[in-house]
């Protein structure tokens, strides 16, 4: 991994329909950062698994899946892609079958190992296209991925409001049962990391939330270049 003192990355982590992605894509948009979104990570592959025949609870034949995928990254706008064997994964990875198998995908070691790599890579990739910062959200990335970031965030928000969200977006899904297998599972489980700046959004807007942490970011910004 390359030395990320050049590049500010900002992790942020919180359940389903937390508020993860609006918030980090609003970020992104204001500061001229990289976003990537580590939920479509673990989507697409459990997406590519799901066509494959794989299943979860067969972890050697996952290993073997896991090993035949190239991972790559398409950058487009802010936004950086994951592109599995030169494709990226469409709206497949929001279906009622991924929804139900994601969990029980993301709490395979060897799938987690995976997209860890692939995941710190991303560093390179936003220094390569000339950003100052990284927005990365997801449930491990202030505990996991990136533990000495200097901004990390944890979104909550009241389940019933999550699943309010998430119906009105038009989806099935069950996010309490996702948030339970997240938060149990041995490898890097759903958990607010020591340090993080914790944030209930149930009775905020989606600006109020996106203000807040833009107001440390920018105390951040203004600090470094001070020193
Ligand atoms: O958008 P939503 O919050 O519903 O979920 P997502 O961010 O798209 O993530 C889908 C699933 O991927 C989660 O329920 C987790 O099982 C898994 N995931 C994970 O384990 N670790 C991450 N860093 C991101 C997602
Ligand atoms: O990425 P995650 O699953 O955590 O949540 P999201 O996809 O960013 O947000 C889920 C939905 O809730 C989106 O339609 C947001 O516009 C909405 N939202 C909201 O109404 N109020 C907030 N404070 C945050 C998000």
């Amino acid at each position: 991994m390359a030395s990320p003192t050049r590049l500010l990355i900002v992790a942020i982590d919180g359940g389903a329909a937390s508020g993860k992605s609006s918030t980090a894509r609003a970020l992104a948009a204001r500061f001229n950062f990289m976003q990537v979104e580590t939920g479509f990570h673990y989507r697409a592959i459990t997406a590519e698994m799901l066509r494959l025949g794989v299943r979860s609870d067969d972890p050697s034949h996952s290993q073997r899946a896991l090993h035949e995928l190239s991972l790559e990254t398409r950058v487009e706008g802010q936004a950086a892609w994951l592109e599995i064997n030169g494709r990226r994964p469409g709206d497949e990875i929001r279906s009622p079958e991924v929804n139900a198998a994601v969990s029980h995908f993301a709490a395979l070691p060897a799938v987690r190992a995976r997209l860890l790599t692939y995941q710190r890579s991303q560093v390179d990739v936003a220094l390569a296209h000339g950003f100052r910062g990284l927005v990365m959200e997801g449930r491990d990335i202030g505990s996991v991925i990136f533990p000495d970031a200097p901004l990390r965030f944890f979104l909550h928000a009241d389940p019933t409001e999550r699943a309010r969200r998430r119906a009105q977006e038009g989806q099935t899904d069950s996010i309490t049962e996702r948030d339970r297998l997240d938060s149990s599972r041995k490898t890097a489980p759903l958990t607010i990391p020591e340090g993080a700046i914790a944030i209930d959004s149930t009775y905020l807007t989606l600006n109020e939330v996106v203000n807040h942490v833009a107001k440390q970011v920018e105390q951040h910004l203004r600090q470094s270049s001070a020193s």
